[in-house]
């Protein structure tokens, strides 16, 4: 087990991503477990999807901030790939922790708009790593851990799973696998040049209410409300590691307070203090299973009519380009030096999900 060597109480912690799924669930959980804590989140609110849906992720922060006794949330409404927002919000609340989480996600989206990529995965992750460089200038303390996001999208097409943190990934499949993988490679450079403690952490398909539009379960019960029909791809021989993002958040709560420790090795320059961890459910499910767990908690929650036909509203087509058919996490590191897996069921996930769809949109 690693253990906790920072304590996030009282701490001013930057998250980037801040009205992103991922990004706002993690501050209503540090907000609902860390006391005091101060959180500046950073969004640059960008419309690759519905911003009203960001808008109310922002909403539901701003109301947990104020329950939250001591503890204060501040947004800042900019691009990570502008230099000079990011160092002015650096000097500004001079952030203990960083956690990034600002990226343009998505596999399909990156095949017709590679800029977006380059500019927030590339051009605003240097700018994060050279903001935390320059917060020890001057002797000061400055971020005492890094925190960022890669994504299971680097194992490509690797045949051996599970998928392992040891694994070699230098053939991705897309761009933003690219993307990501290169945030690895500069976070690891970084920790070696500029002693700047990093983890990097591979999530798996993350999963739940308030989710990500651009995203299968989204994006089918979008289109099975509409009467439309829904595509699964490679004719439903796919198998994907659904995470739930409770777990994620937990997760990635644990690995904020142990940052890699600073050591200096025989040659006299930092061992760079750098760890990187899968967060997957490590329970792969059949993409035809999933749809009809998903199909069942729709009418569950009344989103759908029990009588729905779904058979005529499904079609198997063949892979997509930048796809993987399998996703499956080795979280055995994880659970050695965290004693945290991810666990919750497929079908309570979804629950849950349907149950949030229905009272958001209904
Ligand atoms: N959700 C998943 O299944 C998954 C899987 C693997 C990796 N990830 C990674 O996790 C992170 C969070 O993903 P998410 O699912 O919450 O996505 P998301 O799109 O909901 O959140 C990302 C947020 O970042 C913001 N953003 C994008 N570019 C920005 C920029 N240049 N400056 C400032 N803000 C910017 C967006 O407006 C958005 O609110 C991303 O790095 C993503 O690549 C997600």
């Amino acid at each position: 087990m690693r253990t906790s060597n920072i304590d996030l109480a009282g701490k001013t912690i930057l998250v980037t991503g801040a009205a992103g799924f991922i990004g706002a669930n993690l501050i209503l959980e540090l907000l609902r477990t860390v006391q005091p804590v101060r959180i500046v989140g950073v969004d640059n609110m960008n419309d690759y999807y519905d911003v009203s849906l960001k808008e109310w992720r922002l909403a539901q922060i701003r109301e947990a901030a104020r329950g939250a006794k001591g503890s204060g949330f501040f947004f800042v409404r900019a691009d990570i790939a502008d230099r000079q927002a990011v160092d002015g919000i650096f000097s500004e609340y001079q952030p203990e922790l960083a956690v990034n989480l600002a990226a343009q996600a998505g596999v399909r989206y990156s095949i017709a708009n590679p800029d977006a990529y380059l500019q927030s995965n590339l051009i605003g992750f240097y700018n994060i790593l050279e903001a935390c460089r320059h917060s020890y200038d001057g002797g000061k303390p400055g971020v005492s851990h890094l925190v960022y996001a890669s994504s299971s999208s680097v194992y490509g097409s690797n045949a051996k799973i599970p998928y392992s943190t040891e694994d070699p990934v230098d053939h991705p499949v897309s761009l933003y696998a690219a993307t990501k993988k290169s945030n690895e490679l500069m976070a690891h450079a970084y920790a070696r040049l500029y002693d700047i403690p990093c983890t990097g952490l591979r999530f798996f398909t993350v999963y739940g209410p308030a989710g990500r539009p651009d995203m299968a379960y989204f994006g089918f019960t979008d289109r099975l409300r509409a009467g439309r029909t829904i595509e699964i791809f490679n004719y439903g021989n796919c198998r994907r590691d659904f995470t739930y993002v409770d777990d994620i958040v937990k997760g990635v709560h644990r690995v904020m307070t142990a940052a890699p420790e600073r050591r200096t090795g025989e040659d006299g320059l930092p061992v760079p203090p750098y760890c990187l961890y899968n967060i997957g459910n490590s329970h792969p499910e059949n993409l035809l299973d999933f749809v009809d767990i998903l199909q069942q908690e729709l009418i569950r929650a009344g989103v759908l009519p029990a009588d729905y036909d779904f058979e005529a509203h499904k079609k198997l087509v063949p892979m997509q380009p930048g796809d993987v058919p399998v996703t499956y996490a080795d979280t055995a590191p994880l659970m050695k030096d965290f004693g945290f897996r991810p666990d919750t069921p497929l079908r309570t996930g979804l629950r849950r999900f349907a149950e949030w769809y229905r009272d958001f949109y209904l």
